[in-house]
């Protein structure tokens, strides 16, 4: 609880370029929770950092993130938004939490295992203890509803198991958090290349993804070589996944059900379809990017909002971490 409000919180990793699988399956969705909750929507550099990062780009792609949540409709007036390691609670309690979540849960984790797989030369204490302190995240401002995508939901029964397990030694303590996993189709938009698998940000078939902040063109392109299947008719039938794929996003570009899209598009070819799925793309991503450059070039008007947002940030935090603090047995911490 946040004052009369419950608490929304949730995180992207300032590496990579977002897609669209990450605009319809989150970002887009961010505002609708700004009026009824307290949301904190975060910019995970200290995640980001389990991978090895390239410094200037981790720095322009932490402004950019943030840059692009208010692209995105995230008003910084009615939304806390912030940068992980600016707010040194988060640490704090990762580490106090570390110390709750055991090596066999955190072995059990697939994105360890993906991870490690893709970075075999860098198997790093930090990519395996990554879900603690995405619980930390979570904990720390007394979270009810977490929004994340599919792939995030065993990282967040972690953390319910974290808070449960917490609660139990001490007394109540965290609020034990919800998932908010979109269900819409427009939750799981897959690649184009391989439309059997999601879309991925790190993908190296340029492609497979279509990025937030392609170009007019470059989004048409993309779209027009969409891999589908060798029948003519736009219909969501089993086994069309590639065409179910593109009358996904369609859908959640246009606000069309599927059953508008296959009379929209009935007696008409994949060509046309394709072009249409993409044309709506850019339209609806057109004054993203317009305020996404515009915010880019203003430095100062970023460094501002990471600035009140830490602040309250930190300020919210506090309540938590003195209470884990003292429940755990550290001294007060002296002020100075
Ligand atoms: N692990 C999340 C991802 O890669 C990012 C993240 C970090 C997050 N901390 C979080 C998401 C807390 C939700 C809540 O997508």
């Amino acid at each position: 609880m946040y004052k009369d409000k419950k608490v929304v919180f949730s995180g992207i990793q300032p590496s990579g370029q977002l897609t669209i699988g990450n605009y319809l399956g989150a970002l887009k969705n961010f505002k609708e929770f700004s009026e009824e909750y307290r949301c904190y929507y975060c910019v995970v550099d200290e995640h980001a950092i389990t991978v090895r990062q390239n410094p200037a780009e981790l720095r322009r792609r932490t402004y950019e993130t943030l840059a692009l949540y208010i692209a995105a409709g995230l008003d910084p007036e009615k939304n806390v938004l912030f940068v992980q390691s600016h707010v040194p609670g988060h640490a704090e309690l990762g580490w106090i939490l570390d110390c709750y979540t055991m090596f066999g849960e955190l072995s059990r984790m697939t994105q360890f295992k993906d991870k490690s797989r893709k970075n075999a030369d860098n198997i790093n204490a930090g990519l395996f203890t990554y879900p603690a302190l995405m619980a930390a995240d979570i904990l720390l401002y007394q979270t009810e509803m977490v929004p994340v995508g599919h792939d995030q939901k065993q990282h967040l029964e972690l953390a319910r198991d974290v808070a449960e397990r917490f609660n139990q030694i001490y007394g109540d303590t965290f609020i034990v958090p919800e998932p908010f996993i979109n269900k819409t189709p427009a939750a799981r938009i897959m690649s184009l290349a391989e439309p059997t698998k999601k879309m991925s940000k790190s993908d190296e078939n340029e492609n497979a993804t279509v990025r937030i902040l392609d170009e007019r063109d470059v989004i048409i392109k993309k779209f027009k070589r969409a891999v589908t299947d060798s029948e003519t008719e736009i219909c969501a039938r089993e086994g069309k996944d590639g065409i179910i794929n593109l009358m996904s996003i369609y859908g959640a570009f246009t606000g069309k059900t599927f059953e508008e899209i296959e009379r929209e598009f009935a007696g008409r070819g994949y060509g046309d379809f394709k072009l249409a799925v993409g044309e709506a793309c850019a339209d609806a991503l057109a004054p993203v990017q317009a305020e996404f450059k515009r915010l880019m070039q203003d430095k100062k008007y970023l460094e501002e909002i990471m600035l009140k947002g830490a602040m309250e940030a930190h300020h919210d935090s506090l309540r938590t971490m003195s209470k884990v603090r003292r429940k755990i047995g550290f001294t007060e911490k002296p002020r100075f």
